[in-house]
């Protein structure tokens, strides 16, 4: 939530940090700014809503001559998303400016006091306090990183932030604590960004800040400090293997579209090294004994994946899974057992309740083995295990791609288990990764008529104001999915029922105008997900089903998927629930890519 980036270096700042703010804009996007040194003084510019508000302020302005500046993208947290609480912020005597992601959980008692001392303040926001709490350390040092340091002893909560100072032209420094920051290295410039793609026309550089530092910066050179003793500390540096091509559309509409169609190309990735001779070769967990009992841990699309995954789990590796929501198992007194196993899975690595959730684990001695997207984020460095999903940048806020990965990861790692306990011959082993190396090439071929048959079936559908999405088994995680992504970019509203569970309260919704999305592949459940089905026929609701033609199913609006192996089908059915959402998005006009209230990495609680 909120996107920084801060340029120290040689070409004229504003435009670099423009166009790293429009590749953050997917993490918040009601307002924005940037703030730079000019002549003598620090200038801020500030739009209320998308980042081509702010384009249109700095069109036009003289100011090519400033070579350093921060800027932001906001997901309001405090404070309504109007002008005065877009970033950067400033103290009181325009010293300072500041970009800030995170809460500053204790702004009230701190305002209190900066009131008490004679501050006034301009705008509503927590981030405010912080940069005037930093200009009140500095009264007592000219020393900026002293006066950081002052600061950070009084704040608590969670940030990423990157300040200027009028009396240092050319000087950024930023810290964090718990919500992503990374520094880029250039040929005599410098980056500080919360996400890779923000830099990533200029370098692939990369160094990934740790909690509780402090780094400054120039164009010629960086240095990270310990924000506890100011002590320098030596960093890695690290080179990124993203090109800029996978953080741009590619031609496509929307990043939603490209990222659906991406598909086939992930599971390849996510397959590639990973089976060998017939066997699974995951290195990332040869270290982990065998779990004997999972606690799975994620938010949203995530959870659903790790949902999906315990059917696998539990069918074929015969191992006791439990999935947990993070916001709800980080504030539950959970009952851990000997052997037990934490998985989270996220994509962004950022999810601030999944990184609660990895710290109640670690604190009780649970090991923990993260599933994550992005290289070096969070919740990759505080695991004790990490296997990578391997789907490139997702920059969509729905998420599509990213779970398609993670369920190859899971399906993957659900084998190696298998393998590890002897629960498969080595054929039936070999011919269960045959079948899952042939879907990539499958989805290929299928997902332009999927495309189609999601753009026919908006014109018929386009009047509903609410959905079921229905399924039983592995197709009941992917109905919750369904139903997300739906009112996430429709804002349709839809439920993802297990369809077994209809009768028990919710058919009571269907009529005429409540139509059904039915997940009915061919399957062992089947013929109970059938007979669900006819129930809602019989009180007149509209069904459009995903089906096998070996196995159809008469109802209002057939979709036959090609046929796959097995729980293998749940890599049709999953872009056939994507598409239909991003197809009604589309005809309904609305923000795809961006939709209301959202962004795309949750890093406050
Ligand atoms: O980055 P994460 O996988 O931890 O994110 C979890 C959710 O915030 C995310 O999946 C969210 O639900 C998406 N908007 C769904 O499309």
């Amino acid at each position: 939530m909120c996107g920084i980036i801060g340029y120290s270096g040689h070409r004229p700042a504003i435009p670099a940090i423009v166009e790293g703010l429009h590749r953050l804009e997917y993490r918040g996007y009601d307002s924005a700014g940037v703030a730079f040194q000019y002549g003598d003084a620090l200038r801020v510019i500030r739009a209320e809503g998308k980042l081509g508000a702010l384009d249109q302020k700095i069109a036009g302005l003289d100011i090519a001559s400033s070579v350093c500046g921060i800027g932001h993208t906001r997901w309001a947290t405090h404070g309504l998303p109007v002008e005065r609480n877009a970033h950067p912020h400033m103290d009181p005597g325009n010293g300072f400016a500041l970009v800030h992601n995170g809460i500053i959980e204790n702004y009230a008692e701190l305002k209190a006091d900066l009131v008490a001392h004679g501050h006034s303040f301009r705008s509503e926001t927590d981030t405010e306090v912080l940069v005037h709490l930093i200009a009140q350390g500095a009264e007592q040092t000219d020393n900026v990183l002293q006066a950081i340091h002052w600061a950070l002893q009084r704040v608590e909560g969670t940030y990423a932030f990157a300040l200027i100072s009028r009396e240092h032209p050319g000087k950024i420094w930023a810290s964090r604590k718990a919500s992503p920051l990374l520094l880029g290295l250039g040929l005599g410039e410098h980056f500080i960004a919360s996400d890779i793609p923000a830099f990533l026309p200029y370098t692939r550089d990369v160094v990934f800040l740790d909690n509780d530092e402090i780094v400054e910066i120039d164009a010629h050179s960086w240095q990270v400090f310990d924000a506890a003793t100011l002590e320098p500390k030596s960093k890695e540096v690290r080179h990124i293997s993203w090109d800029v091509q996978a953080a741009q559309k590619d031609g496509y509409k929307h990043f939603m579209l490209k990222e659906i169609f991406e598909q086939p190309k992930v599971i390849r990735d996510c397959l590639a090294g990973r089976i060998r001779e017939g066997q699974v070769s995951l290195p990332e967990a040869e270290n982990l004994d065998m779990p004997q009992r999972l606690t799975i841990v994620a938010c949203g699309t995530s959870f659903h994946a790790g949902l999906w995954a315990k059917y696998l789990l539990e069918s074929w590796a015969r191992i006791p899974v439990q999935v947990e929501i993070a916001s709800e198992f980080r504030y539950r007194d959970t009952v851990f057992l000997p052997g037990d196993l934490v998985l989270t899975i996220s994509q962004s690595g950022e999810t601030a309740d999944t990184l609660a959730a990895i710290r109640i684990a670690r604190d009780a001695g649970v090991p923990i083995l993260g599933l994550c997207n992005v290289v070096g984020s969070s919740i990759a460095r505080e695991s004790d295990h990490v296997i990578y999903t391997q789907a490139g940048p997702e920059i969509s806020v729905a998420s599509t791609k990213a779970m398609c990965s993670q369920m190859i990861v899971l399906v993957l790692l659900t084998l190696y288990w298998c393998q590890r306990k002897n629960m498969l011959t080595r054929d039936e082993l070999a011919a269960r990764l045959d079948q899952l190396t042939s879907v990539p090439s499958i989805l290929e071929s299928a997902l332009p008529a999927l495309r189609d048959q999601a753009q026919n079936l908006c014109l018929d559908y386009a009047d509903a104001r609410s959905f079921f999405f229905l399924g039983r088994g592995l197709y009941f995680p992917l109905a919750l999915e369904g139903a997300l992504k739906l009112k996430e970019i429709s804002y349709i509203h839809a439920e993802g029922y297990a369809a077994g569970e209809m009768k028990h309260g919710p058919i009571a919704l269907v009529d005429a105008h409540f139509p059904t999305f039915a997940l009915a592949v061919h399957d062992e459940l089947l013929p109970k997900v059938a007979s669900n089905l006819q129930e809602v026929q019989a009180r007149g609701g509209r069904i459009i089903a995903l089906m096998n033609a070996s196995a159809p199913l008469t109802v209002t609006s057939p979709w036959i998927l090609p046929d796959v192996w097995g729980a293998f089908k749940s890599f049709m059915v999953l872009p056939a629930v994507q598409l239909f959402a991003y197809e009604m998005a589309v005809y309904l006009g609305k923000d795809v890519d961006q939709p209301r209230n959202l962004a795309k990495s949750v890093t406050v609680e």
